[in-house]
């Protein structure tokens, strides 16, 4: 038997964190310098704000959207809407270099035909975080989340089904991107405070891209 053909079997870079869940290494570098050119275009289309959760507290990652669906929170919960409430028009359409990329990022997590119709855009400067949370505004949690990391590294917490479970630490780095779905997706999830640093690309942040399947 050839053990080297196994070896070559197994992406570059791939990291199982649950059954259903991979970090894929680098997968999104070829695409990291496009990546923020688009980037630069939707956030003057639809600008990146910080939203309040229901219970009034300001989110320390600012956010916006692009896709058919965005996703919001302010004082009447947590919702997909079709609009941007900012400025009243419609999100973003999604690049298409970006619906493949995740699509791709999917299909090598084992979810073939993924067809995201919301990307949440988080931007994180030094000390914003994301406290744990689950994702599950979208219609039909069969569909992954896919997530991209882009400038700063930071330490992704992935935890069980219950709030309480320990969280392991997944440190994400610029262009990794993870793919988290089936038995995994309803995790809990967060971010812990980014670290101070200067990114040769993006300066003192990290931008998180989220794919999902919301409608
Ligand atoms: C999220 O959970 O929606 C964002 C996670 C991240 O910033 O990596
Ligand atoms: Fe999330």
């Amino acid at each position: 038997m050839n053990f080297d053909l196994f070896a070559d079997d197994t992406p570059k870079g791939r990291e199982t964190i649950g059954p259903s869940a991979v970090v894929l290494r680098g997968f999104a570098l070829p695409e990291a310098q496009s990546c923020l050119a688009l980037l630069k275009q939707l956030q003057a289309a639809a600008p990146l704000r910080h939203m309040s959760t229901p219970g009034g507290y300001r989110m320390s990652a600012a956010m916006t959207c692009c896709g058919a669906l965005g996703w919001i929170t302010d004082q009447h919960g947590y919702r997909y809407t079709t609009v941007d409430p900012l400025t009243g028009q419609a999100w973003p359409t999604m690049p298409d270099a970006w619906r493949i990329l995740a699509r791709e990022a999917a299909a090598q997590a084992g979810f073939a035909s993924f067809e995201p119709d919301a990307c949440l855009i988080n931007r994180y400067v030094p000390g914003a975080k994301m406290s744990l949370h689950q994702d599950k505004d979208e219609r039909d949690h069969r569909w992954p989340v896919v997530s991209v990391s882009l400038g700063l590294p930071a330490v992704f917490q992935f935890g069980g089904l219950k709030r309480s479970d320990k969280p392991l630490r997944v440190p994400l780095f610029h262009g990794d991107v993870l793919v988290w779905g089936g038995a995994d997706r309803l995790r809990f999830h967060g971010i812990l405070p980014v670290a101070e640093g200067e990114h040769p690309l993006l300066g003192a942040q990290r931008i998180n891209l989220t794919f999902r399947k919301a409608g």
